[in-house]
């Protein structure tokens, strides 16, 4: 098999707060292949923007190595890091964060100014030929603000391919949509995947995440690869206990 595409050995990421440090990433190994499309799972504060963060470059591990796509991520300065991102990575967010006072083509061409990949007669045609393919090119020069949900994700989408990446990560992309736009934003990864982009996204959305191939669960700082079946259980599991560990909290008071 082809050597992966991202490998993460040992990672560990402790922060320090003021009630003393705060284990949450705890010796992850993981290998992801190009174009595998995983679902990361994980209770809320298990650490999945953690892991993300780290997996960009966005934030630095406390120890450990990743390489994705040859790049030591580790390794490399951060100012050669952020140029590497907007080369190699596509980041898609549950609140969209796009610009308010660009139109939503100037939005999609935001990132290719920094990335030189694309000569500047070229970018906004390649923009609108994004916004095509998601079926929003007639919104083009409308400002975020006068779109619904489910377009200004598209356009968070086509920004974040842009730059064509090899890489797309999404924290909780379709947290703030309806099910038929969440559906489609996942059709969408899908298809990345099917022609070659890795695409790895955190959910909590597990009726979406039965039609992903991978799905890997956050459990003790560590990441393991799981089916839907074993995570409901372990949901289930961890609900339970929660409630009973309130239930012998009320008994005490
Ligand atoms: N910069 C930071 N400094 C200190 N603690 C942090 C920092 N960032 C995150 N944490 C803590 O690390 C833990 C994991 O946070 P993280 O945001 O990665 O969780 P998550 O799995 O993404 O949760 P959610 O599903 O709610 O988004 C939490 O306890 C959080 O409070
Ligand atoms: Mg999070």
């Amino acid at each position: 098999m082809a050597e992966p595409f991202i490998q993460i050995s040992k990672l560990v990421k402790t922060f320090d707060t003021p009630a003393g440090p705060l284990n949450v990433l705890r010796g992850i190994d993981l290998e992801i292949h190009k174009g595998d499309f995983v679902a990361l799972l994980g209770p809320s504060g298990s650490g999945k923007t953690t892991f993300l963060n780290m997996l960009t470059g966005v934030d630095t591990p406390t120890s450990g190595e990743i390489i994705v796509g040859g790049m030591p991520i580790t390794q490399v300065p951060q100012r050669r890091l952020t140029k590497w991102r907007a080369r190699n990575v596509g980041i898609v967010f549950q609140f969209f964060q796009l610009l308010p006072t660009l139109s939503v083509v100037e939005n999609v061409m935001a990132p290719m100014d920094f990335a030189g990949k694309w000569k500047s007669k070229e970018r906004r045609d390649v923009a609108l030929k994004l916004l095509d393919r998601f079926s929003i090119r007639d919104q083009a020069e409308k400002t975020p603000d006068m779109l619904s949900g489910g377009q200004q994700q598209r356009v968070a989408i086509a920004r974040a391919l842009a730059n064509n990446p090899p890489l797309i990560v999404g924290d909780e992309p379709t947290g703030n949509l309806d099910r038929m736009s969440a559906t489609n934003v996942f059709d969408l990864f899908q298809q990345f995947a099917n022609s070659g982009t890795t695409v790895i996204i955190v959910t909590h959305d597990r009726e979406l995440v039965q039609g992903v191939p991978k799905i890997f669960n956050m459990v003790d700082g560590t990441i393991e690869q799981t089916t839907l079946a074993a995570a409901a259980a372990r949901r289930t599991q961890e609900l339970r206990a929660l409630r009973t560990r309130s239930a012998i909290r009320g008994t005490a008071q």
